[in-house]
Order: structure tokens, then C-alpha cells, then sequence
């Protein structure tokens, strides 16, 4: 019998297809999902829209006024967003404001999250760990394509190239702050999806939470 509420952690770096798993993966086991990305995120969007630069001022007072509604908004996927969530997550005081929210969110009824620190530090004692990666090439790609690209128009191997740029900044960011690095949990399964298409990750991901759930009874 489980005691703990039925956390799925889903870490790993930018454009690894993690939002896209954690939410079909919630759908098909019934439990809610939070993207925690979007948390960094509306941080580093109410900063840049009162003029603070994320890189020199600290995030928390925005990050003490977040809002449900800041979480919906439709301009927090752009990149000059992906730089400032980069910057803001790393300030350990905007860190700590947002780890009630998290934890609260699996509260009653369990939950799928994603981000990069879900399995070492939100939920260090989740039941199911996931890392899910893939190579910066297959990842640019990726969300190259998620966002509109077009492999015919003419330049877009310079585009894809300032995005893989851009990607492995972010991962060179991510892994190297202080507080709450990204790296795999000594209990996390990896799933490297370069080969993988979305339905081939889902499946091995139920297959990994079928097992714990089994080796938990
Ligand atoms: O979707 P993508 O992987 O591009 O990024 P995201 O998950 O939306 O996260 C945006 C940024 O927030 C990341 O580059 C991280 O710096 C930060 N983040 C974090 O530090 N911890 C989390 N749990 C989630 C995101």
C-alpha cells in the first residue's frame, strides 16, 4: 500500500520532450500535472515587464506575487523568457519562495511534475524518478519545429543553429548554479530520446511507473 501521495518526477534539460511526457503520462494515470517551468518562468515574465534584469535583481518580490493567472499567460514561450527563467532560477531566495507551491500541488491527490529539481530537492522521496534527455542536436530540432519551424525555408539551418546556442547555454546554466543544479537523482531511470518518438517515451515511462508501483506493494 502507498502512504505518500503518488509524486512522478520528471527532470531533465530544456526541449527533452519532459512537458510533453509529464502531461500524457498524468492523463493516463489519472493524477494532475504541473509544469514547474512555468513557475521560473512567470517569474522572469513579471520582472522584464516592470523593467528588472533578472541577471542583477532579485526575483522574489515577483516571485511572492505570482499569481494563477500569470501562470496562463500566452507570452512566457519566447525567447528573451528562456534567458530571464535561466537567470531568475538561479537566485536561491526565488528558489525557496516556490517550493511550497510545488509540494502543496501534490497534496491531496498525488502529481506529474517537470522541471529540472522535482526528484533531488521538491520531492527528493518521489515514488517514480524519470530523467528524460537527449542529445542538443536532437533537442534543437525538436523545438525548432514546436515552435513553427519549417526545414524548407530557406536559412532555417540558421535559425536551428542560434536555437542549439541558446539550449546549450541553458543546460551549461542550469547545471552549473549552486542552488538545485540539473542532474539525475541516484534513483531517477534515464530515457535518452534522440530514437524516440512521443508514444515510444509514454510507453516506457508507464512501463517504469508499472514496475515501482509493483516493487512498492
Ligand atoms: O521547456 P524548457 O525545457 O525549455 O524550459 P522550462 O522547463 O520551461 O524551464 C525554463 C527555465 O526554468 C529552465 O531553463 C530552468 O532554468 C528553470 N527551471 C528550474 O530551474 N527548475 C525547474 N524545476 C523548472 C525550470
Amino acid at each position: 500500500m502507498l502512504r505518500q501521495p503518488f509524486v512522478v518526477a520528471v527532470d531533465g534539460p530544456a526541449a527533452a520532450g519532459k512537458g510533453t511526457l509529464a502531461k500524457r503520462l498524468a492523463d493516463e494515470i489519472g493524477l494532475p500535472y504541473l509544469d514547474t517551468g512555468l513557475l521560473y518562468r512567470a517569474v522572469a515574465r513579471r520582472m522584464l515587464d516592470v523593467s528588472e534584469d533578472p541577471a542583477h535583481t532579485s526575483g522574489l518580490e515577483q516571485a511572492e506575487g505570482l499569481s494563477p493567472e500569470d501562470l496562463l499567460r500566452g507570452d512566457l514561450r519566447v525567447p528573451e523568457v528562456d534567458r530571464a527563467a535561466s537567470l531568475v532560477a538561479r537566485q536561491p531566495e526565488v528558489r525557496h519562495a516556490l517550493v511550497g507551491v510545488q509540494r502543496r500541488f501534490a497534496d491531496e491527490r498525488g502529481a506529474v511534475l517537470d522541471g529540472r529539481d522535482i526528484g533531488t530537492v521538491i520531492f527528493p522521496d518521489a515514488l517514480v524518478k524519470l530523467y528524460v534527455t537527449a542529445s542538443p542536436a536532437a533537442r534543437a530540432l525538436r523545438r525548432y519545429l514546436q515552435t513553427g519551424g519549417d526545414t524548407t525555408r530557406p536559412g532555417w539551418e540558421e535559425e536551428l543553429r542560434e536555437i542549439e546556442t541558446s539550449i546549450r547555454a541553458r543546460d551549461e546554466a542550469d547545471s552549473a548554479r549552486e542552488t538545485a543544479p540539473l542532474r539525475i537523482a541516484e534513483d531517477a531511470v534515464m530515457i535518452v530520446t534522440d530514437d524516440m518518438d512521443a508514444n515510444a517515451v509514454l510507453a516506457e515511462a508507464i512501463r517504469i511507473v508499472k514496475d515501482r508501483l509493483a516493487a512498492a506493494d
